[in-house]
C-alpha cells in the first residue's frame, strides 16, 4: 500500500477544484445541508454536484487518515483496522462466489483500494465505476504502482446511468457508495440491467436502523451531521434499502446488519476516547495533529485556503458517526446478497 504524507494531503485538498476556489466550494457544499438551512430536495436534485464537491474536497484527507479503501469494517478481537478492512472486502468476494477470469463491477469505487484487493484475491477483472474524476486519477496512479493494470480499470460515469450494455457483468458489488444515490430504486435498477441473469449483486449500505426515531431531536441532529460530513442526500432505513432491491427486480438471498456482530465497534477508530498506535491518524490525537499541520500549511500557502474548513466538516462527520454508532441508530454495513433471476 502506497502511504501518503502530510504534503500530499495538503496539496491534494480540493482535488480537481481550482485551488483558489476551494474555500467557496466548501461554502457551497455546506449550504446544501440541514445544519446550514439546506433542503433534502435540493440535495437530491443536485446530488452529482454535491457529491463531487465533497469528494474533491476530502479525498486526500481520507487517503491520509484511512488508506486506499474508504470504508468501515466489523472487527474481531485482536484484529488490526487494516486487516479488518481487507477481510470485509474478501467477504464480498466469498459471498459473490467469484471465479477466476470473471468480469466484476465495483460501483462507486473510490480510489480503487477494494477493486485492487478483490481482483488480486479472486483472480477476476474488476472495473471501478466512479463519478469523481480526481479519485479516478489517483486510482489509476495507484493501479500503476500496484502493477494491476491488466485486471483493474476505471470508468468515469454516474451510477444512475451507466455506459455499459445490458447483461455485461458476472458480479457487481457496491461498498458504502450507493447511499449517495438520490433514488435507490433508480440506482439498483441500473445495477440489475448491467448484471448477467442468474448472477449476484452484494453491497454494504449506510442506513438508519429501526432504533432511529425521526421525531427525536438528538437523532435528527446525528443524522444531519452524518449527511453533512459525508456528502449524503438522505440516509435511508435498512427496510427501505431492502424494499428498493426487491422493487428493482432482485431476489434477496440474505441480508443483515453486520455491525450487530462486530466484536470491536466499527466506529472505534474515530472515537475520542480510543487511542491506538496502529491507526494513530484516525484517533483524536492524530486528528488534532493533522488539524494543526493543515492550518500551518494553509498559512504557508501550501494547502489551499479552506483546507481547515474541510477538516472541520470531517470532524463533524466523525462526531456524528460515533454518536450514530453508540446510539445504535446508524450502520455503515447493512449487508445484502441479491440475485438477478433468469
Ligand atoms: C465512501 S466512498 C467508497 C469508495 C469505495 N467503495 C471504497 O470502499 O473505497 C463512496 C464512493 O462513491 C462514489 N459515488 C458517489 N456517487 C456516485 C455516483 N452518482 N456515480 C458513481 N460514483 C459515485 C464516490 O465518488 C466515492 O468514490
Amino acid at each position: 500500500m502506497a502511504s501518503m504524507g502530510g504534503l500530499d494531503l495538503a496539496t491534494g485538498v480540493g482535488g480537481r477544484i481550482d485551488k483558489n476556489d476551494v474555500l467557496s466550494a466548501v461554502d457551497k457544499y455546506e449550504k446544501y445541508h440541514v445544519c446550514n438551512g439546506g433542503k433534502e430536495e435540493e440535495r437530491k436534485a443536485n446530488y452529482a454536484d454535491m457529491v463531487n464537491k465533497y469528494y474533491d474536497l476530502v479525498t486526500s484527507f481520507y487517503e491520509y487518515g484511512w488508506g486506499e479503501s474508504f470504508h468501515f469494517a466489523p472487527r474481531w478481537r485482536g484484529e488490526s483496522l487494516q486487516a479488518s478492512i481487507k477481510r470485509h472486502e474478501h467477504f464480498l468476494a466469498l459471498q459473490l462466489g467469484l471465479k477466476p477470469e470473471q468480469k466484476v463491477l465495483d460501483v462507486g469505487c473510490g480510489i480503487g483500494g477494494p477493486s485492487r484487493e478483490i481482483a488480486q484475491f479472486s483472480y477476476t477483472s474488476v472495473t471501478g465505476l466512479n463519478n469523481n474524476e480526481y479519485q479516478i486519477s489517483r486510482g489509476k496512479e495507484l493501479n500503476r504502482i500496484a502493477g494491476v493494470g491488466q485486471t483493474c480499470d476505471f470508468v468515469k460515469a454516474d451510477f444512475m446511468s451507466m455506459p455499459f450494455p445490458d447483461n455485461t457483468f458476472d458480479a457487481v458489488y457496491a461498498i458504502e457508495s450507493t447511499c449517495h444515490a438520490p433514488d435507490p430504486v433508480g440506482c439498483y435498477k441500473e445495477i440489475y440491467r448491467v448484471l448477467k441473469p442468474g448472477q449476484c449483486f452484494a453491497g454494504y449500505e449506510w442506513c438508519m436502523t429501526d432504533t432511529f426515531d425521526p421525531n427525536n431531536k438528538d437523532h435528527q441532529k446525528i443524522k444531519a451531521e452524518i449527511e453533512l460530513g459525508n456528502g449524503l442526500p438522505d440516509i435511508r432505513f435498512t427496510s427501505q434499502c431492502l424494499e428498493a432491491l426487491k422493487q428493482s427486480g432482485f431476489e434477496v438471498i440474505w441480508e443483515k446488519d453486520l455491525a450487530l456482530d462486530s466484536y470491536v465497534p466499527w466506529y472505534l477508530p474515530l472515537d475520542k476516547t480510543h487511542f491506538s498506535l496502529s491507526n494513530f491518524r484516525t484517533t483524536a490525537t492524530g486528528r488534532l495533529i493533522t488539524k494543526y499541520m493543515v492550518m500551518a500549511l494553509e498559512k504557508m500557502g501550501v494547502a489551499p485556503k479552506g483546507s481547515g474548513r474541510v477538516q472541520e466538516v470531517l470532524e463533524k462527520s466523525a462526531d456524528g458517526l460515533v454518536a450514530g454508532g453508540k446510539h445504535g441508530i446508524f450502520t455503515p454495513m447493512y449487508f445484502f446478497l441479491a440475485r438477478k433471476p433468469y
